[in-house]
């Protein structure tokens, strides 16, 4: 069953309110593009800002905390991440569990709390090289799919994002077969625990896409579109991205 394919930009730690103007264009593209979903995380103080520059953009955040409120300082919840706006909330990216120790139980906490408040959780999952040189890429990620993914994800709710550590920013990708094989397993992954919605369930490909990859990357089976991080940053190389998904 081909998805509706998504292409959603992770700024990370990069940005700025003069680099807003990026979604101008991108933006553009997306209208351009009625047949897939694009999106753009940018840090938390610009989530906002980004909203009401491009009201028809989707916007999201780079994590979220489980609470709803309380005392933990530095943290934010996903139900402000939707009061401002915000439509996705990327969990478990392998920067925060390997930057803050983040843990599957913990990474599904957060994804429970974001859908709860309304948002789309994007669930990142992917091995090392040395778990790949070892063979056991596939069983990591069915592992960290096995504790991360919220049991009442549904395909409306829940996007789970591939993305091996070792392409992350690297300019190395897998082979389209590896791609292929992986994003099958995950599929699988997801229908032993989702049941039917675990083929609803978009699975993204992240890890040094650009413009040059892309299309052939979405063109697998699968793939139902990207987690974008360094070509995120401008429109000239984001915007060629979303024309290759499409
Ligand atoms: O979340 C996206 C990311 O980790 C991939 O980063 O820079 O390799 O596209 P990059």
């Amino acid at each position: 069953m081909a998805l509706r394919k998504l292409v959603a930009g992770n700024w990370k730690m990069n940005g700025s309110l003069a680099a807003l103007a990026e979604l101008d264009a991108i933006a553009a593209a997306a209208a351009a593009h009625p047949g897939l979903d694009v999106a753009i995380c940018p840090p938390f103080p610009l989530i906002q800002a980004a909203v009401q520059r491009q009201p028809a953009l989707a916007i999201g955040a780079q994590d979220c905390h489980t609470g709803t409120s309380g005392a933990h300082t530095g943290d934010v919840a996903a139900a402000l991440i939707a009061d401002v706006g915000g439509r996705y909330a990327i969990v478990g990216h392998s920067e925060r569990r390997a930057d803050h120790g983040e843990d599957d139980a913990l990474v599904r906490a957060k994804a429970e709390a974001a859908i709860a408040a309304g948002l789309v959780a994007i669930v990142c999952v992917g091995e090392t090289e040395a778990e790949r040189d070892a063979g056991r890429a596939v069983a990591v990620v069915e592992g960290q799919l096995d504790g991360s993914v919220p049991p009442a994800g549904t395909g409306a709710t829940l996007v789970v994002a591939y993305e091996p550590v070792w392409a992350i920013g690297t300019g190395r990708t897998p082979s389209a077969g590896d791609v292929g094989e992986m994003h099958g397993a995950i599929r699988a992954r997801l229908q032993t625990l989702l049941g039917g919605e675990g083929a609803k369930v978009r699975i993204l490909y992240g890890g040094s896409v650009k413009p040059a990859n892309a299309a052939e990357l979405m063109a697998v089976a699968d793939v139902d579109g990207a987690l974008v991080g360094g070509a995120s940053l401008t429109a000239e190389q984001f915007v060629p991205i979303i024309a290759g998904a499409a």
